[in-house]
């Protein structure tokens, strides 16, 4: 079985590539819905939540634990892996490496919440893979709230996007990175605001090769166990309200965990 763990609904969207690529995996999906965001608290309590839900995957047997998480994955992937050596596990980092290998106008952006953006993990990967292109790192508070919240992206929200895309295509920027798991969920407003000018860089699809890689076929019976930290019969129903239809076929009635 994989687990696949986020602080809410955002890594969902990693979950549904890995399903599409594994169709006959058993998959666990946990939301830490009792915590979300993480992406504007400090480390060591971002630390204290990964390593306390991948014990707890483990302990429901995972043999690949999926950090589908951004912020979780730049502050405290290093220490779960220290923590569960005999366990495989894979992160979400932002795509700065194919957005900067791609760009024709050597100008990227990377949208992420406060703590990925502030994080060492990232200005490292800025270093090794973008030294020779402007990266604007932008934060976007309260964008992964509104997804979680599961409310309609109503104008007042488009607008606040959108006053952030417009400077970075104003400034020539042409490769945009998703580097939160949450903003999957925005591309329908965030496409039509750099359509033709710009792309969306989401590394979903990749992170489910990395995970076939390093996990085989891994066929199961096509479970989908749902968890989560808080309102687990919410966590079900965010997934017809976000499109994931094929998920919410597969998923098996949710349950609640204290962790
Ligand atoms: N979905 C997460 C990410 O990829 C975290 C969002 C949050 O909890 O602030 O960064």
């Amino acid at each position: 079985m994989i687990g696949v763990f986020d602080s809410g609904y955002g890594g969902l969207s990693v979950l549904d590539a890995i399903a599409r690529q594994l169709p006959r995996a058993d998959l666990l999906y946990l939301a830490d819905t009792a915590h979300v965001p993480y992406g504007d608290k400090p480390e060591g309590f971002i630390t204290g939540r990964v390593l306390a839900i991948g014990e707890h995957l483990a302990a429901q047997g995972c043999s690949l634990i999926v950090v589908a998480c951004n912020t979780a994955t730049t502050t405290a992937i290093q220490a779960l892996r220290d923590h569960l050596p005999g366990i495989p596990i894979v992160g979400v980092e932002p795509g700065v490496k194919p957005a900067a290998q791609s760009t024709r106008t050597k100008r990227i952006a990377v949208l992420a919440t406060e703590a990925t953006a502030q994080s060492r993990r990232l200005a490292q990967l800025i270093a090794s893979h973008a030294a020779n292109v402007a990266v604007e790192v932008v934060p976007c508070p309260g964008w992964a709230s509104h997804v979680e919240a599961l409310r309609p992206l109503t104008g007042e929200f488009r607008a606040e996007v959108a006053a952030k895309i417009a400077p970075l295509i104003a400034s020539g920027v042409d490769r945009i990175v998703l580097g939160c798991t949450h903003y999957a969920f925005l591309t329908p407003i965030i496409e039509p605001l750099i359509a033709g000018r710009a792309e969306l860089v989401d590394v979903a699809d990749a992170v489910a090769r990395q995970v076939v890689r390093l996990g085989g076929a891994m066929s199961g019976r096509a479970e989908l166990w749902l968890q989560a930290t808080a309102k687990p019969q919410r966590l079900q129903y965010s997934l017809p309200m976000l499109g994931l239809t094929a998920l919410a076929e597969r998923s098996v009635t949710p349950q609640l965990v204290r962790l």
